[in-house]
Formats: C-alpha cells, sequence, structure tokens
C-alpha cells in the first residue's frame, strides 16, 4: 500500500511511520512527504529518510479548492493509496476528503471526541481530566470527527502545563500511528458504516 504523509512542520509522526514502514513486513511504505509550507523541517527529515518530497505551498493558490487539486494531483502522481495526515495544518475542502473516503488517516492529540480542535493539552487540563492521549481516525468532513482506529492514554500529573502533557502525548502518537496504519494498510481495520470494525490477527 503506497501511503502519502502530509505534513506542516517537524513531522515527528512522519518519521515513525517511515521508520517503522523500512521493516519489510510492514503493510505499507511511504512514497511521498508532502508540505503546505516549504519551509517545514518535516520535509529535511523526510530527504534524509530517502523519501520523494514535495511542498505545495498554500499561499501560492487563490483558494482552498485549486490548493487541494494541487495536493490531489502530487498524490495522483506519486500513486498513493492512502494519505496520513500528520500535523498537517490546512482544512481540507469536503470534496477532497469525499474523493480520499476511507483512504484518509489524521491522528488528532486527544482521545476524540473530547477536545477537538486545537490546543488540546490546554482544553483538556482546563477540564481537569484524568486521562488524555491521542488518537488515530478516519478523516470526514467534519473535523476531528471521523471513525476511530485506534487510541492510546495518558495520565495527566499535577504540575503538568501544556508544554509537559504534550511531550508526553507525543511518545504515544509516534507509537500509535505506525500501529494504526498497519492495521488499515493490512486491511484489518475497516469502515463499517460510522464505525471501524478491527479484525483479530490471524
Ligand atoms: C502533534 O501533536 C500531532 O498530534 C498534531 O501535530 C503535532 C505535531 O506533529 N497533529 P508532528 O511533530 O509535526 O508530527
Amino acid at each position: 500500500v503506497r501511503v502519502a504523509v502530509l505534513i506542516s512542520g517537524r513531522g515527528s509522526n512522519m518519521v515513525a511511520l517511515a521508520e517503522a514502514a523500512r521493516d519489510p513486513s510492514f503493510p505499507a511504505e511511504i512514497v511521498l512527504v508532502l508540505s503546505n509550507d516549504p519551509g517545514a523541517e518535516g520535509l529535511a527529515r523526510a530527504a534524509a529518510l530517502g523519501i520523494p518530497t514535495r511542498a505545495i505551498d498554500h499561499r501560492s493558490y487563490p483558494d482552498r479548492a485549486t490548493f487541494d487539486a494541487a495536493i490531489d494531483m502530487a498524490l495522483r502522481e506519486a500513486g498513493a493509496d492512502l494519505i496520513c495526515l500528520a500535523g498537517f495544518m490546512r482544512i481540507l475542502t469536503d470534496g477532497f476528503v469525499e474523493r480520499w473516503a476511507g483512504r484518509m488517516l489524521n491522528i488528532h492529540p486527544s482521545l476524540l471526541p473530547l477536545f477537538k480542535g486545537t490546543h488540546t493539552h490546554a482544553q483538556a487540563l482546563a477540564a481537569g481530566v484524568r486521562l488524555h492521549g491521542c488518537t488515530v481516525h478516519f478523516v470526514v468532513p467534519e473535523l476531528d470527527a471521523g471513525p476511530i482506529v485506534a487510541q492510546a492514554a495518558v495520565p495527566v500529573h499535577e504540575g503538568d502545563d501544556p508544554d509537559s502533557l504534550a511531550a508526553r502525548v507525543i511518545v504515544q502518537e509516534r507509537r500509535l500511528y505506525p500501529k494504526a496504519l498497519a492495521l488499515v494498510a493490512g486491511r484489518r481495520a475497516r469502515l463499517d458504516g460510522g464505525r471501524v470494525v478491527i479484525d483479530d490477527p490471524p
């Protein structure tokens, strides 16, 4: 399964996916890393790993639809079967999301459906939750609302601030995303209506 990873920044989740995909038994290969920001640090990290990269600068496009069309073209040129959003900070148009329905994953730094949107760690602290974490889900037009593939939880410690909590969550993200991608690429996680069904390992 040919996977394109879309990033906007550091790309630490992308690196975790790329490193997992190096294992010959991993059911997917990363064929492209694409960023909306030409300056994204993750582009250099992908290149260092020998992965083809593209920068499609959203500021060069008059509107979201033409930007998304450029992304779609790059994905098709790369022969991508599946998209992993990993720290990708652009809202994709409904048309694009529907074209990739069932073939686009995202990782969100909270236990969805809690704390959608941004500043999730500050939201968790403000809510006083004792458990926080991250979620890999299929992308649907509604933001942070798609069928959940996998989650990982972390405890919230006394004295945590958003940075200390983020640091604990990101460790789990890097572990969770490769596992979730393997389930989907290995066709062990499949969409059944609005939910994900996980088949037990053979
Ligand atoms: C991570 O917290 C991820 O959950 C969110 O963006 C942050 C940065 O990710 N989507 P990365 O280091 O760029 O992969």
